[in-house]
């Protein structure tokens, strides 16, 4: 099943069921919102959440595209992107978080065909504020679906205030041999939904009070499915990204670790741009600028005509994937246009580099660097460790 058949075959099941699709395009959170990206499907529907009459109606289903940096540091391993699209589903105030699960078990199951017997789920085990999730607990056990509680793993958000709830997590298991061990003690179990059973508010004090309505809240996301329905090891191996994986090696060869990062940021890269953000010092259009030099300093790191100006570039990069993206995110801004804004800031990153070298040159950065001196070139001259690194190397 390919990415399209998956999300065809999810929004059906749903509007068999009485759901209404939304449109969840944007990565912009509306005008107000403190966070710089949606980071979940459920983010654009908190105020629906806290009880806003939806004008669809109690029982929703989307396709979220999400935009995550908590995760950054974690791309490159076989579930983590930075950009990508959540399946999800909502019953505001309407049915309860046991159907939720029995759907998501039966669509599981029978709609993508996964074996019952792969699957773990782990459940709310309760805490000093809240009681154990029983009711997701025993239809966990009479799906014959093995459980294992947690406290923290399972609620949905962590800490933060907002709406919130104890959660259930369902999980595949992706060993070669049969299941063994538990989702929280082997990580060849891979989480692939989340039911969050959202009927409380945390307050900034940190203390919970009952929302106005018992909402579910369920998300799954589109890549890391794709990639276990379709037998692949990681993210970066499923469908959407079989044009980068034939494209870019022969473009730039880097090692596999490499390859991710450059594939992960350029495709977020372009969708942020596809949604309108330019590189900047700070807000969204730093979280860009991040993702493209991050690119360019794996790429210029190990290029093989280092010090003579290098020559792996963005000009190099393949229309074929900037339009795939962009399609594939359903994005009218010109390919034309992604092209020159990475461009632009190529040139702009070089230059930092060439005045990085002469800094680096100085006196007072020829010994061992210490954090003091990482600081400094980082706040007053802009240079990121990993870069100082790099060109100390030899670059
Ligand atoms: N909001 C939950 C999540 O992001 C479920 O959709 O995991």
């Amino acid at each position: 099943m390919d990415t399209e058949q998956i999300v065809r075959t999810f929004v059906e099941y749903y509007e068999d069921r009485g759901h209404r699709r939304i449109t969840g395009s944007t990565l912009l959170p509306p005008p107000g919102d403190p966070v710089l990206f949606t980071t979940s499907g459920m983010h654009p529907l908190i105020p629906y959440l806290e009880g806003r009459p939806h004008p669809l109606g109690r029982r929703l289903v989307n396709v979220q595209r999400c935009l995550r940096t908590t995760d950054l540091e974690e791309v490159g391993d076989p579930t983590h992107l930075t950009v990508f699209e959540m399946l999800g589903t909502w019953s505001l105030g309407d049915y309860e978080g046991t159907l939720s699960l029995d759907w998501g078990y039966g669509l599981l199951t029978e709609g993508f065909g996964v074996d019952p017997g792969l699957l773990h789920a782990t459940v709310f085990g309760g805490d000093e504020l809240t009681g154990p999730d029983t009711a997701s607990l025993e239809l966990w056990q009479e799906r014959g679906v093995p459980v294992e509680l947690t406290v923290e793993d399972n609620w949905w958000p962590s800490g933060s205030p907002g709406p919130c709830g104890p959660d259930s997590e369902i999980f595949l298991w992706t060993g070669d041999g049969p299941p063994e061990s538990t989702p929280t003690r082997d990580e060849r179990w891979v989480e692939v939904w989340n039911h969050v059973m959202m009927r409380h508010r945390r307050l900034p004090d940190g203390s919970l009070v009952p929302l106005a309505q018992r909402n579910v809240d369920t998300g799954l996301g589109l890549e890391r499915l794709a990639s276990l329905l379709q037998g692949r090891t990681s993210v970066f191996e499923c469908d959407v990204f079989e044009p980068w994986r034939r494209l870019v090696p022969k473009l730039w060869p880097v090692d596999e670790p490499s390859l991710r990062l450059v594939c992960d940021h350029l495709r977020s890269a372009v969708v942020v741009i596809g949604d309108g953000v330019r590189p900047a010092v700070g807000g969204r259009g730093y979280v860009l600028r991040r993702l493209v030099r991050r690119v360019l300093t794996v790429l210029w790191r190990d290029d093989p005509s280092r010090g003579l100006g290098p020559s792996r570039g963005l000009g190099d990069l393949p229309d074929e994937l900037i339009r795939h993206t962009l399609d594939r995110f359903r994005q009218e801004t010109d390919p034309g246009e992604v092209r020159r804004v990475l461009l632009d800031e190529e040139r702009r990153f070089g230059r930092l580099l060439e005045r990085g070298r002469r800094v680096l040159a100085r006196p007072r950065f020829q010994g061992t660097l210490d954090e003091e001196d990482f600081r400094h070139l980082h706040d007053t001259h802009g240079l990121p460790r990993d870069l100082v690194l790099s060109l100390r190397s030899g670059g």
